[in-house]
C-alpha cells in the first residue's frame, strides 16, 4: 500500500508546552532480553511498544518464555540462565531491530539446537560480523553467507570465558559479549570504544551480578564474572532521548514556542545531542533530575532559538549522538557559519545508509555540504533559509529516522513535501510520533 503524508504548511506555534515520548528503546529491548533470563516474574511499565520491542517479544516468546503484555505493563516470566525451551529449526525474526537480531545471539550462546535469525530487507543487508567474531570465540558456532542475516546460530554447554577489543565503539557488540558472559563460567574481559552503557547500568544495579567498569580516558575496560543466577526485577522505563531530540529541534526551529519533555532518559551516553545543540547556543535544561536504578531521568525543557551557531565537532560526541545525527545535520544547515563532523562512518551501517541520506536531503534543500576525508562533512549553514520547492522523500529503506528528520524538515523550513511511508516506519522506534505532533498543531495529511 502506498502511504503518504503531505506537509505544506509551518507548526506555527504549540498548542500546548508538555509532552511526553514513548519508551526507551534500547531499555526496552534489554528489559525483555534480560528478564527472560532471571529467574522469575518482571514487569516493565511504559515498555516502548513499537515494532522493533514487539519483534524482541516475538522472539523470546519462540525460546519457551511467558510474556504477557498488558495495556500499562508488560509481564515475563524468566526460566534462568538454561531455561530456554523450544522446537527445532526454529526461526526468529527481528524485524527491522538490528539490537534484536544482535542481542538474540548473544542469548542463544548455550542453545543446544541450531536457530535461524532473519530481519527485513534493511536488516539483511546489516553486518553481522561484528557480534559473529567475539561470539565464535566464546564457542559458538554461525553458518551464514557474506556475514550478513539471515544467520544459523548453535551455542554449546562448553562456553569459555574471553578476552575481547571492541573497535567499532558498538554498544550493540559490547552488549552481545557481555550478556554471552553471563552464561559462561569464569571471567570475561572485554576492552572496548565508549558507547551506550545502558547494559553496565542494568547488570550493576538491576540484575547486581558481578560486573567490574574501569573508564578510562579513550576507552572502557569491562570484566564480567559468568553463571551468576539473578533474580527477577521490575523497572519503569524512561522516555527515550532519541524521540525526545525530534521535538527539541522542531520546538528550536519553532517561533515563539517552548516545551518540556517529561521523564527522558538522560544517561550522559545519550545526551550527545543536548551537548551539542547546546554548544551551538541552544540553552536547552534539565529540570527535575533524578537518579533511577542507575540511570539519570529529569524532563528537558527547550526554548525556540534560530540563532545558532556553527560547531567543529571533536569526534569524541558522535557516540553519544550517534541516532541523532540526521538532526544535528538539519539544525547545521540553519546555523551562522559552517559545521564540521568527522569519523561518520558508522552512520552508514544503520537502518539506511543514513550519512549518505544526510547529505542527499540537505543537497535537495539547496544546503552547500562536502564530503571530506574520515567520513566527514562540511555543512554551510543558511540562517535564514526558507524553502519553497516541491519535496518527495522516498525509498529509504525503512529508516525511520528519515521519515522524521523529513517531518520535521517540512514542518519548520517551508516548502511542499511529500514524504513517502508505505511501512510506517516511525512505528519501529517511535508508534506516538506522528500523534503527538498533532498535539502540538501539525497539519499533516
Ligand atoms: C543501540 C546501539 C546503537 C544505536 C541503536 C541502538 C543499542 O547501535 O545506533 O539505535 O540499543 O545498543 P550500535 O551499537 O551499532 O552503535
Amino acid at each position: 500500500m502506498k502511504k503518504i503524508i503531505s506537509i505544506n504548511q509551518n507548526i506555527d506555534s504549540f498548542k500546548k508546552n508538555i509532552i511526553s515520548v514513548d519508551g526507551d528503546k534500547s531499555i526496552s529491548i534489554r528489559f525483555i532480553l534480560l528478564s527472560s533470563l532471571s529467574s522469575g516474574k518482571c514487569v516493565a511499565t511504559n515498555l516502548l511498544k513499537s515494532e522493533d520491542v514487539i519483534s524482541a517479544i516475538k522472539s523470546i516468546k519462540k525460546l519457551g518464555i511467558k510474556i504477557k503484555l498488558k495495556n500499562k505493563s508488560c509481564e515475563v516470566t524468566g526460566r534462568g540462565l538454561h531455561g530456554y525451551k523450544f522446537k527445532n529449526k526454529l526461526i526468529l525474526n527481528a524485524g527491522n531491530s538490528g539490537t534484536t537480531a544482535r542481542l538474540i545471539c548473544s542469548v542463544l550462546v548455550n542453545s543446544p539446537k541450531w536457530v535461524k535469525i532473519t530481519g527485513d530487507e534493511s536488516l539483511k543487508k546489516r553486518d553481522m560480523e561484528r557480534i559473529i567474531k567475539p561470539l565464535k570465540l566464546f564457542g559458538v558456532k554461525f553458518k551464514n553467507k557474506n556475514k550478513k542475516l539471515p544467520i544459523l546460530i548453535k551455542g554449546t554447554k562448553f562456553l569459555s570465558p574471553i578476552q575481547y577489543n571492541e573497535k567499532l565503539g558498538s554498544a550493540q557488540c559490547k552488549s552481545a559479549v557481555m550478556i554471552a558472559a553471563l552464561k559462561t563460567k569464569g571471567k570475561t574481559k572485554l576492552k572496548c570504544l565508549p558507547s551506550r552503557d545502558h547494559t553496565e547500568r542494568m547488570f550493576k544495579n538491576v540484575l547486581k551480578v558481578p560486573i567490574r567498569t574501569i573508564k578510562k580516558k579513550n576507552y572502557d575496560i569491562i570484566e564480567i564474572d559468568g553463571l551468576n543466577e539473578f533474580k527477577p526485577f521490575n523497572y519503569k522505563i524512561p522516555g527515550d532521548i532519541s524521540s525526545a531530540s525530534f521535538f527539541i529541534v522542531l520546538t528550536l526551529l519553532t517561533n515563539k514556542s517552548s516545551l518540556r519533555i517529561k521523564n527522558v532518559n538522560i544517561n550522559p551516553s545519550r545526551t550527545g545531542i543536548i551537548k551539542v545543540l547546546n554548544m551551538m547556543g541552544s540553552k536547552i535544561r534539565f529540570l527535575n533530575k533524578r537518579n533511577y536504578k542507575g540511570e539519570k531521568v529529569s524532563d528537558i525543557y527547550v526554548k525556540s532559538n534560530k540563532n545558532l551557531k556553527g560547531i567543529s565537532l571533536n569526534p569524541k560526541f558522535n557516540s553519544a549522538a550517534i541516532d541523532e545525527f540526521l538532526l544535528i545535520f538539519l539544525i547545521a544547515s540553519v546555523c551562522k557559519g559552517v559545521s564540521t563532523f568527522k569519523n561518520l562512518g558508522e552512520l552508514n551501517k544503520k537502518e539506511s545508509r543514513r550519512l549518505d541520506w544526510g547529505i542527499r536531503i540537505l543537497k535537495m534543500m539547496g544546503i552547500k555540504i562536502l564530503r571530506i576525508k574520515n567520513n566527514g562533512l562540511k555543512i554551510w549553514g543558511q540562517p535564514n533559509l526558507k524553502l519553497k520547492k516541491n519535496f518527495i522523500i522516498k525509498n529509504y529503506l525503512k529508516d525511520h529516522r528519515i521519515f522524521m528528520v523529513s517531518t520535521i524538515a517540512a514542518l519548520t523550513l517551508g516548502g511542499n513535501w511529500k514524504i513517502y511511508d508505505a511501512k510506517d516506519s516511525f512505528k519501529t522506534s517511535f508508534p506516538s510520533f506522528i500523534q503527538i505532533l498533532k498535539s502540538l498543531g501539525a497539519k499533516i495529511q
